[in-house]
Formats: structure tokens, sequence, C-alpha cells
């Protein structure tokens, strides 16, 4: 675990060091205007370490660059933070959270990537009642059945990226279609929902082909693909994973042959490293590289200003909890404490996000635009909006804001 604070800048930082020191009494029992100057400790629960890695590193500078282009506060308030390597097990995902909440005591928890660590997340954040921003893991219960005022998400359910592909493969005459996938909750739940959307417009998943998350021993299924010959396959794979997965199948002779459709996962963020193997791939995202948005221009020259490195979208999830948590804080002028109105606020944001218009529905999932884009000259460029304002139909939220 690293802790680190952010480059305030000099008025918030003597704000931030008065309040600390004006009074132990007070500092045993803080007063609002006291609480409102000390630092905003931020808990990073992201996969810095494996096939997610660079997804981990992306959201984490993705916030933090937003927090600096805000003078280094949120909601007028200096920011800490300490970061926690997820490594994108569920194993010790619950461990893990549980010491950012307790021993860190953090006002905030945002993370993660993997879908089966987010669920532990989710677990604790209800039964502590931490605030929770989920920067890309779209695991569908979190804003379904596992909902709560204290979770939202700044990226996209499972479901919402990849139910819209079903009508786009079928209205492109595909008919037959094969998935692949790793087995987890985001494989399984981004292949169910591609099906749902495949399936009612008419199209058959002829066979749906999974090996275990983080395998990348794609060759046996590859080879499957080529003795089935559907008309076009459908897959969900990320980072390192996804890298060897769109390379292997050029490699196999597929290219050209199968039209490789995806999640946008399956090239954002890995387009650079599978050069004229992704060439043609067409996928669904809430983001595409070109879109001409005043904001999403500012954010990728500022982002390479920064880092030297092209923002994608796991960059623009970590850009928008950042947005989303200035909010909650702005609106209760700093005062976390004050959960109601900060969550009321959150819920209530329309955010000018460098992927489009987002807000959010009564789970805390984004509605947003998802984009039908195609790899060309190493870039994922919009082909045209998939569908519109996509919400999620937070299937089994009870509880909501
Ligand atoms: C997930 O596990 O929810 C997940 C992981 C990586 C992605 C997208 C979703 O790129």
């Amino acid at each position: 675990m690293t802790t680190s604070i952010a480059t305030p800048n000099r008025r918030s930082f003597l704000l931030g060091t008065a309040g600390l020191v004006a009074s132990a009494a007070a500092l045993r029992f803080p007063t609002p205007a006291i609480a409102q100057a000390a630092p905003f400790r931020v808990g990073f629960m992201l996969p810095y370490s494996g096939t997610f890695a660079k997804l981990g590193e992306f959201v984490d500078a993705g916030f933090r660059l937003q927090v600096e282009s805000m003078g280094g506060q949120l909601g007028g308030r200096p920011v800490e933070f300490v970061n926690v390597d997820d490594e994108s097990k569920p194993e010790t995902a619950t461990d893990n959270m549980n010491r950012l909440v307790g021993r860190e005591k953090v006002d905030v928890v945002v993370g993660t990537v993997h879908s089966g660590v987010a669920m532990a997340m989710v677990k604790v954040a209800r039964d502590t009642g931490t605030m929770l921003v989920i920067p890309n893991a779209g695991v569908n219960e979190a804003t379904g059945p596992m909902c709560a005022p204290n979770i939202f998400r700044t990226s996209f359910s499972n479901w919402q990226v990849c139910h819209p592909m079903g009508k786009v493969m079928h209205d492109a005459g595909h008919r037959r279609v094969v998935t692949i996938s790793w087995r987890y909750a985001a494989g399984d739940q981004m292949i169910g929902a591609f099906k749902e959307g495949f399936t009612d417009a008419g199209g058959e998943v002829v066979e749906e082909l999974a090996l275990p998350f983080p395998e990348v021993e794609f060759q046996a299924l590859i080879t499957r693909i080529a003795t089935l010959k559907p008309d076009a396959v459908f897959a969900f794979f990320a980072g390192g994973g996804a890298v060897k997965f769109v390379k292997d199948y050029a490699a196999a002779g597929l290219h050209g042959q199968i039209p490789l459709y995806g999640s946008g996962f399956l090239t954002d963020g890995t387009i650079e490293a599978q050069g004229a193997a992704a060439n043609g791939v067409r996928t669904t995202l809430h983001y595409a590289d070109d879109l001409d948005n005043p904001a999403n221009v500012a954010f990728l020259k500022a982002f390479r200003d920064k880092t030297g490195k092209v923002g994608d979208i796991y960059s623009v999830q970590g850009w928008d909890a950042a947005s989303l948590i200035d909010v909650g804080l702005k609106a209760t002028d700093g005062d976390w404490s004050a959960r109601e109105a900060a969550v009321a606020a959150m819920r209530g944001a329309k955010l000018d996000s460098p992927r489009g218009p987002l807000s959010f529905n009564k789970a805390g999932n984004p509605i947003q635009n998802i984009y039908l884009r195609e790899v060309r000259d190493g870039r994922n460029a919009m082909v045209e909006i998939a569908e519109a304002s996509v919400d999620d139909p937070a299937r089994g939220c009870r509880s909501g804001a």
C-alpha cells in the first residue's frame, strides 16, 4: 500500500495544515468547518499488476489528472491518495477493501477493474456505508440487486455495452455467431447481453467458447472457430489477454475470413500493442478515440501532455470518477458527512464527459451513448452511435437513492 498527496495549490495546502493543527480537542471531535479543510482521503483499489495492470494505471492517471486540473482539490479540499494493488484477485478483495475502510479510514474507495473483485467491494461498501465509485468493473449486480445509495459507477454495466451489438451484427447480415470470453462474471454477463440482443434480432449463437480468467492459451478455441465457420465472432477480452487474442486470431489466418467483433475492451488501451492484427475489428463501447466534442479533445491533449500517452476509456472513467466526487463534495461545501445531500447531487449530476453526455440512473449507473467503432490506422474510430442514451435496466435494484 502506498500513500501520496496530490500536489495542492498553496492556498489549499495552508488551509489543510491550519485545519490540522487548530486544536487537539477539535481534532478528536471535528467540527464541520475543520473536517471540510482536512485532506479528503481517496483509496484506490485497482490492479497495478497482472493482465489488467495497464487498465488500473490508466484509471489512476485519469483520476489524478482531473484532481490536478482542479488545483489538487476535490470539492475545495486537498486530496490524499492511498493505493492498493488488488491484482484482479477476488480471493483477497474483502481484506484489501477492509484495510482501506478500517485502517486507512478513506473517505471514498475508487475501484476496481475486475467484476469479481468489485462484487466483494460492493458487499463491504454496503456493510460499512463507505462511498464506493466503480471506475470500470461492469458487474451487473453492483447497480442491480446490490445497488445502494453509496454505490456509483462511472463506467458501464456489462449488459449496457454489449446488448446494442446484437442488433448491429444482425443488421450487418450475420446470422450464426460464435462467442468467446473468459469464464467469470464479466465474460458471462457480456456474452449473455450480446446473446440477448442478437437472438431478439433473429440471430443464433451456435457455440459459446470460454476459458478461465486470466488464461491466454487460445489456440484450441481458435481452431474450434475455424472448424465451426460461423458468420462472425463476438469476443470479450481485455488488457494483456486481449492483445494476445487479437494477435493469435490474425496469426491463425482468421482475420479477413471470419469478421471479429467484441465489446470495446478488446481494442481499447490495447490497440497499439495489437498493431495491424486489430485492423477492421468492430466493437461497441461508450467511447471512441476520435469523438470530436471539446471535452474529449481537451482531455486527450491534457493526458498526453501529462503522461506522454494516448488516453483511453479507462483514463476517461477515472477522470469522470473524480468529476463525480467533486460534484458531491461541492454540494455540501466539502462536508462529506452530509451524505444525503452529496448522494442526491451525484445522482443528479450531468457531466460533460470526454465520452459525451453522462448522467446517472436511480441505481447510480451511467446513462450514455454506446458507439460502434472500427479499428482504422491504430485508432478506435467511431462508425456511428449504435444506440443513444443507453440506460441499464437495473434489474433487481430496489433501494436506489
Ligand atoms: C470486468 O471484469 O468487469 C472488466 C474487466 C476489464 C474490462 C472490462 C470489464 O476491460
